[in-house]
């Protein structure tokens, strides 16, 4: 890869892919012992996604010679409060992710590097489904209200992924 600028970008969004996965990984520990089996799996697959999205950027950065450099994923949180306070927390990160995407996206097409211009038009149709996906949760969350059968119900739903 020619340009050092992009090779340091998607180095930094390895990291942020990371530690979404790591975010991720602690909801669903935290769903966990709250007994909320179901979005602990969600979560949990949601963690084996972001680790695989960090994948592709790797696979791209080694395919063209470029160096994968790991840096330090910080610790997440422990808690993360009512269902409905987590999944909004989930739909405001991938709104972040969403937003490094794009300018990643701006930096490929100023560095005229078409090549990751195109693996990342993969990442901005993957995060229209993210946000959309959390907003759905956090949606019939919120309509569910205290209804502690209603929660339950899609705690059963997500645990079906
Ligand atoms: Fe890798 Fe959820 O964005």
């Amino acid at each position: 890869m020619k340009s050092e600028k992009l090779v340091q970008a998607i180095n930094d969004q390895i990291q942020a892919e990371l530690y979404s996965a790591y975010l991720y990984l602690a909801m669903s520990l935290y769903c966990e012992s709250e007994n909320y089996k179901g979005f602990a799996h969600w979560l949990k697959k949601q963690y084996e996604e972001e680790t695989s999205h960090a994948m592709k950027f790797m696979a791209h950065l080694s395919e063209r010679g470029a160096t994968v450099a790991l840096q330090k994923i910080e610790a997440p949180a422990a808690k993360f409060g009512t269902p409905v306070e987590l999944f909004a927390e989930v739909l405001k990160h991938e709104q972040y992710v969403t937003s490094r995407i794009h300018a990643l996206y701006a930096l490929a097409q100023q560095e005229k590097d078409y090549a990751a211009e195109i693996m990342l038009q993969w990442f901005v149709k993957e995060q229209v489904e993210e946000e959309a996906s959390a907003a759905e949760i956090l949606a019939m969350l919120k309509m569910a209200g205290d209804n502690k059968g209603a929660i339950f119900f899609i705690n059963g739903e997500l645990g079906k992924r």
